[in-house]
């Protein structure tokens, strides 16, 4: 977006009409600046990479399927459940998305220095290098939960055809997470450990990435495996 711009700008990756403050397209971010008055019909349609939105109190009309098909499971509206009640909606505003809780009062997010530890582990290895981290860091810790739990011939690695070897062979697989983590947003730094399948990352752990806003933060990983290096791991084969 050109500074210069005269009928868009673009603020946390959104795009704004100036003239009426709409939000016309979001982006992967889950901040909704204070002082647009309007999100727009589709404005975050099918768009990844955010678990809660945060909506101020400027906002006064939402328009049709505005999070239909997205990764919106939470909207933290910063003003009481009566002035969400008050917002002109359209019709259709709610068509399409998921199952959405809200949170009223959220009040706006403001980074904090924490630190959110994020694991996935079957076995306990990566369990228990997390724990660790968390206790040295002072962070909190988050497990990634699979809706559908793994058994044990799901993980048995000597079967080619095993879930997790289906999972791994298949670059669009995205097993689904229980719950989010919740204000994400505020974290300033994101440790995630996942144990090493087939030299790679379990796919669970792409369904994490995929599903947060990671702007603003330092992130760093680390790996348990039996044999395998870990460096990179997170990035390798998938
Ligand atoms: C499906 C599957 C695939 C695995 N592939 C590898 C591998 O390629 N290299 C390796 O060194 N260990 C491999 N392992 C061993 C795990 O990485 C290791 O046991 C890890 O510490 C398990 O972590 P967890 O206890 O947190 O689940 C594999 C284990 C499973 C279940």
């Amino acid at each position: 977006m050109a500074d210069g711009n005269t009928a868009f700008r673009a603020e946390n990756g959104h795009l704004i009409e100036r003239a009426t403050n709409t939000l016309i397209r979001g982006g992967h971010n889950a901040v909704v600046p204070d002082g647009v008055s309007a999100i727009g019909e589709a404005a975050f349609r099918r768009t990844s990479g955010i678990a809660e939105l945060y909506i101020p109190t400027s906002v006064v009309s939402i328009g049709n399927y505005f999070i239909a098909d997205s990764s919106v499971t939470v909207i933290l509206y910063a003003g009481s459940e009566e002035a969400w009640g008050a917002i002109e909606k359209t019709d259709m505003w709610n068509f399409g998305n998921r199952e959405v809780r809200m949170e009223y009062s959220a009040g706006l997010p403001t980074q904090t220095h924490e630190v959110l530890v994020v694991y996935f582990s079957n076995t306990g290895n990566t369990q228990e290098v997390a724990e660790y981290i968390a206790a040295a860091a002072g962070g909190v810790l988050w497990q990634i939960v699979p809706q559908v739990a793994y058994t044990e011939e799901d993980l048995d690695y000597t079967d080619s055809n095993c879930r997790a070897r289906q999972e791994q062979n298949d670059e669009n697989a995205r097993p689904a997470i229980e719950g989010s983590v919740a204000r994400f947003v505020e974290y300033a730094a994101v440790f995630i450990g996942h144990p090493i399948w087939w030299g790679g990352a379990p796919r669970i752990i792409q369904t994490f990435i995929e599903s947060y806003d990671f702007s603003n933060k330092q992130v760093y990983t680390f790996s348990t495996s039996a044999s395998s290096s870990g460096s990179g791991a997170i990035f390798c084969g998938n």
